[in-house]
């Protein structure tokens, strides 16, 4: 029976989550559940807010930098239902006072499998190739038409080594890729298991046949991918994005697609997304992807459970292991 005591903190939770998570939740908060699905907005959100303690939302709620600051006072906690956290401001939160927790580590493995997947979708043409057969143009094959890029033992370049970063390189270490890597610090030896580190993400681009983003989104990150970096990537290269869309300057990357500067490029992220800059729809050789980094129900399920450990262990008076504030 789900708890109905005044001393049972109400959560509200923004998006349809797995089946255990919502049982799981339901039995141990008040836990007002979207069992549509339905998207809400800000105005929404907030209203919603004032008959509960804590928020569990996604990366994928559209708030805005108004969200925090307008939050109702009986709001405690908010549970980030992401690794990223970029669409919640810590330092307002903070002046607030309001918890705020992620989902590191438990979306690793499948968000590092979807960088690989764009990494071969990208170089072997995929999505072309996908659509080649469904739109039966696939006529005679020749021996120099249709061609993608080789991918093994080829240099791969990652901005951003953490938990992530590391597990792309794992994976492309089985294509006897060479790894190098740019991050504010280098990692300890083991965990860099030979990735060349380069202190300045400038001097890592040259040696980058394929470019891999996989830092935060951050002031400092934001951008970062424009046209001074892309044109000092060797020619040819291609660029994977599976952290966040605005650490790419989407007119810079379509240009250099267009240029053929770049050969390909593998998108799970976007600006803006889901209302994704429409010239990537036109062109042949990106391949795109709907932001599914984390999109398996292991994965998934995973992540709303950490969301719920948080809740409990703020709500107990503990420290939340993922707390971000
Ligand atoms: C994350 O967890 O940050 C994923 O990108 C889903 O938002």
């Amino acid at each position: 029976m789900a708890p109905t005591g005044p001393e049972t903190p109400r959560v509200l939770v923004t998006r349809k989550m797995m089946p255990d998570a919502e049982e799981r939740i339901s039995k141990v908060f008040r836990a007002t559940l979207n069992p549509d699905d339905r998207p809400m907005d800000l105005d929404e959100v907030l209203e919603k807010a004032a008959a509960h303690d804590a928020i569990l939302l996604t990366s994928f709620d559209k708030l805005g930098p108004e969200f925090i600051p307008a939050l109702p006072p009986s709001i405690r906690i908010i549970a980030t239902h992401s690794v990223g956290y970029d669409h919640l401001s810590i330092p307002q939160a903070k002046a607030k006072g309001i918890a705020v927790t992620n989902t590191p580590g438990v979306l690793t493995d499948a968000t590092a499998d979807i960088a690989l997947l764009l990494i071969l979708g990208a170089a072997r043409g995929a999505s072309w190739g996908d659509r080649m057969v469904r739109e039966n143009r696939w006529g005679a094959t020749t021996l120099i038409s249709p061609m993608g890029c080789d991918v093994s033992g080829k240099r791969l370049g990652i901005l951003g080594m953490g938990r992530i970063g590391q597990a792309v390189a794992r994976r492309a270490r089985g294509f006897g890729m060479a790894i190098h890597y740019h991050s504010r610090n280098p990692v300890a030896v083991e965990d860099a298991q030979g990735a060349i580190y380069h202190a300045h993400f400038e001097e890592m681009l040259p040696s980058c046949d394929f470019l891999s983003v996989n830092c935060a989104s951050t002031p400092e990150t934001r951008g970062m991918v424009n046209a001074q970096a892309i044109a000092l990537l060797p020619d040819g290269a291609i660029i994977v994005n599976s952290a966040r869309g605005d650490i790419l300057d989407d007119d810079a990357l379509i240009k250099a697609l267009i240029s053929g500067k770049l050969a390909a490029a593998g998108l799970d992220v976007f600006k803006g997304e889901p209302a994704i800059d429409p010239r990537y729809r036109t062109l042949e050789n990106v391949f795109l992807l709907p932001h599914i980094g984390s999109a398996t129900p292991g994965t998934r399920s995973a992540m709303a459970h950490k969301c719920i450990d948080n809740l409990e262990q703020f709500f107990r008076g503990e420290r939340p292991a993922d707390l971000l504030t």
